[in-house]
Formats: structure tokens, sequence, C-alpha cells
């Protein structure tokens, strides 16, 4: 029988940059409901300040409640790390379902513990795919949505893609997009670019070109297939430094691109060519900046996202995308990662000013986290929860 005075625990896993603008709008609605009772986990995965902490303070996250401080490691060791250090934190807290988020080497490490276990998983962002086996976050979203009981999915094709894969219908449920979410709460704390380029060193002087309206060229780089390649990387490098010589560009660097680009010598070729290479920005920083942006170059997901969800014209550098809404819909074009490639992009964006969007794709409203939280107090609200101490591992967000 179901003890209704205690609330069902929703173990809730972050662990990498792009998890916890995911994590924040989804956290805070499970809070508002009596039934639940959410649990934060960080694994750790990303633990710069610069990749974690400051998202924590900026985007309202609590401490987490565990912190499995699991670090480095090449994706087999990060993963089954993972494993290991969250296999005890389910059974001490034994949640009523642990929530998944994205694609990333933690969500499917979290996401394996809890089926072996048998507690019910339930991943957001579900049904996205690139149809690339090559990128670990296919095999991760692969992987995860087979295991899953309830799949929240983002964009109406992702049904498609699930019902492919012989995922039964009743399972999935399409939300909308919560990084959008995040991102219509915070437009306007967005950080200004002058304050951006301060806060990072880049003199007044240097500075102007960047403030112009309408010129910035915005760029943001970090999928392995991109930058651990040096042939695919140098080809980038040649595109980018020929926009750089045309445009004001700024560059932010994934820890990831910053050790290769470093390792080849290209970043001081893109600096000849007029480029500012940039650290890891906090999320407000990169609302700001991606505003201001007349053009966005990036191989990020959630970028694509953001960019269709401001109609800020992007090209995504890849061959595939797994969010297909934001080319049919909105403001992205897929361009190959080769120099010939971007450059001729380009030349088509100088002509027409770049790609408008259609719409703004279905659901991308504000409200995912919301229909989330109704189906999740729906399901498990009233769950038997023994009752248990979730706080002995009590962690921090980062250094
Ligand atoms: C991970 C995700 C990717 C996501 C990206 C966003 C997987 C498989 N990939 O890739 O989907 O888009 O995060 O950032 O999970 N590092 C630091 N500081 C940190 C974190 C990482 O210096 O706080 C360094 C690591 O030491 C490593 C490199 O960055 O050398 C890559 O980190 P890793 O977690 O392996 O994957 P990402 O490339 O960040």
């Amino acid at each position: 029988m179901a003890n209704h005075s205690a609330p069902a625990r929703i173990l809730c896993i972050a662990g990498a940059r792009p998890n916890f603008m995911k994590v924040a709008p989804v956290l805070a609605a499970l809070r508002r409901r009596n039934g639940l009772a959410p649990i934060l986990v960080h694994t750790g995965q990303h633990y710069d300040p610069q990749m974690s902490g400051q998202f924590f303070k900026e985007l309202g996250l609590p401490a987490p409640d565990v912190n499995l401080e699991v670090g480095s490691g090449n994706h087999a060791t990060q993963t089954a790390e993972i494993m290991a250090r969250f296999d005890p934190v389910l059974e001490r807290t034994a949640p009523a379902c642990v929530l998944v988020v994205g694609d990333v080497n933690s969500t499917l490490a979290c996401a394996l513990v809890a089926a072996k276990r048998g507690v019910p998983l339930a991943h957001v962002e579900a049904g996205l795919r690139s149809y690339d086996r090559t990128m670990p976050e296919e095999i991760n979203r692969l992987v995860v949505d087979q295991l899953a009981d309830l799949l929240f999915t983002s964009e109406a094709g992702a049904l498609i893609n699930l019902q492919r894969e012989g995922i039964p219908t009743e399972r999935v449920h399409f939300v909308g997009n919560v990084m959008v979410d995040t991102l219509l709460a915070n437009a306007e704390r967005a950080i200004p670019v002058a304050h951006t380029l301060a806060a990072s060193g880049v003199e007044p002087a240097r500075a102007v070109p960047f403030l112009e309206a309408g010129r910035l060229l915005l760029v943001t780089l970090h999928r392995p297939s991109n930058v651990d390649d040096p042939s695919t990387l140098q080809g980038l490098v040649a595109g980018l430094c020929d926009l750089a010589r045309l445009r004001p560009m700024l560059f932010i660097l994934h820890p990831r691109s910053r050790a290769r680009l470093e390792q080849a010598g290209l970043g001081e070729q893109l600096e000849a060519a007029g480029c500012v290479l940039l650290p890891p920005q906090g999320y407000l920083a990169m609302l700001g900046l991606q505003r201001h942006a007349s053009l966005v170059l990036t191989d990020s997901g959630g970028i694509q996202e953001e960019t269709t969800a401001l109609g800020i014209p992007c090209f995504t550098l890849r061959t595939t995308t797994e969010r297909p809404v934001t080319v049919e819909e909105g403001t992205n074009q897929l361009v190959p990662p080769e120099p010939d490639a971007i450059r001729t992009a380009f030349g088509t964006f100088l002509k027409n000013g770049g790609k408008g969007a259609k719409r703004r794709p279905a659901l991308w409203d504000g409200m995912a986290a919301e229909r989330i939280a109704t189906v999740l107090d729906h399901r498990f609200a009233g769950a038997r929860c023994p009752s248990t101490d979730v706080s002995s591992s009590k962690g921090t967000p980062g250094p």
C-alpha cells in the first residue's frame, strides 16, 4: 500500500556542463510538487568552476545533495567510475525514480545502474538521433532510451525514432524543451558582451569591433570528431581564419579544444587572423554573446537549440544533427567541417543575412519542466520511499 505521507524521492542526475541548464528547471518544478522530493546528484564529470561551479550559481541550482567527484578519464573509466560510485548512493537513497538528462557519459552510467537495480528511469531529451554511431553521445542516447521507463521528448520527430527502435509509445511523453525553459527564464539576465570581454581581459579599444551591431561571429567547437582529428581541426581553423579576416570573431574554448589547438599550434593562426580566443563562459555570458552575434558557428547540441529559440543564424559544423527541427523550422544550417564548405556557406550568409526561423518549434514555450513534473507527480507521488539519510555525502558543485 502506498505511504501518502512520504514524498517520492526523485534522484536527478547532472554531470557535465550541458546537463546543468536542463536539470535546473526540472528540479525547480519538482520542488513545487508536494508529493515529490527531488534529490540532486552531481557526478563530477565536469568539475572546474568554469565548466560546473558557475552554472550552479547563475542558474540558482542548490548545492548537490551528493557529489560523486568522479573527474576526468577516458569514456570507459569515466563511465565505470560513475557507475561504481552511484550504485551505493542509489541503494542508500532508495528513490522512486532516477531522472537523467541529455546524452553525456554521466547520463549513461546512472541509467545503467538504475535499470540494473530495477529503479524506474526517466530520460529527459529522449529520442534524439544523429544516426552517427561514431559520436559517443549517440551510443549513450541509444542505450539510455532502451532502458528508460519514461521518455520525455523535446521535438516531435523523436517519437518516430523511438518507435523505430521498438519503444512502446505509451512510455513517450512529448513535453517540449527544458533548455528553452532556462533560456526564456534567464533572457533578461543575459550579460552584455562588453562586460564579458572586459572580464576576460580584452582591452576596451580592442573590444570595439566586437560590440558593433550585426557583425559578431561567435564560435564554439568541442566534438571529438572535429577537434581530436588533426586534419579536420586544421581544415576548420583554415576556414575560420578566412572568416575572421572579414568579421570580428570570438572563439569560446572548451578545455578539450584549447588542448588540441595548443598541441597543433593552431591557436596562433586564429589569433593572427584577428580571432579572439576566450575561456569557457558562464550561462548568462553565453546568452549575451549569442543574442549579440550575427552568426554562430558551433558543433554543440544545445547551441543549435538556443540559436533557433533566439532567432540567430547558426552554422552547425557537422554533417549530421540529432536536432533536425532546428534545421526544418529554425535558424540552423548544417555545414560540413571543411574550409571550402565554410567559405561557401559564409559567402551566402553575407549576401542574404542568414537563415531566419520559420517558427519556434512546438512546445518550446518555457513549460517543459512543468509538464515533466506533472507526469512524474501522477506516476510517483505517494510511492513508498523508506526513510533514509540522503545527505550523508553532501557535496559542493565544484572548486
Ligand atoms: C562532454 C560530453 C558532451 C558535451 C560536453 C560539453 C560525453 C561523452 N560528452 O564532453 O556530450 O557536449 O561534455 O562540455 O559525456 N575538462 C576540464 N574541466 C572540466 C571538465 C573537463 O578541463 O571541468 C577536460 C577533461 O579533463 C578532458 C576534456 O575536458 O580532457 C573533456 O572532458 P570530458 O568530460 O571527457 O568530455 P567533454 O569533451 O567535455
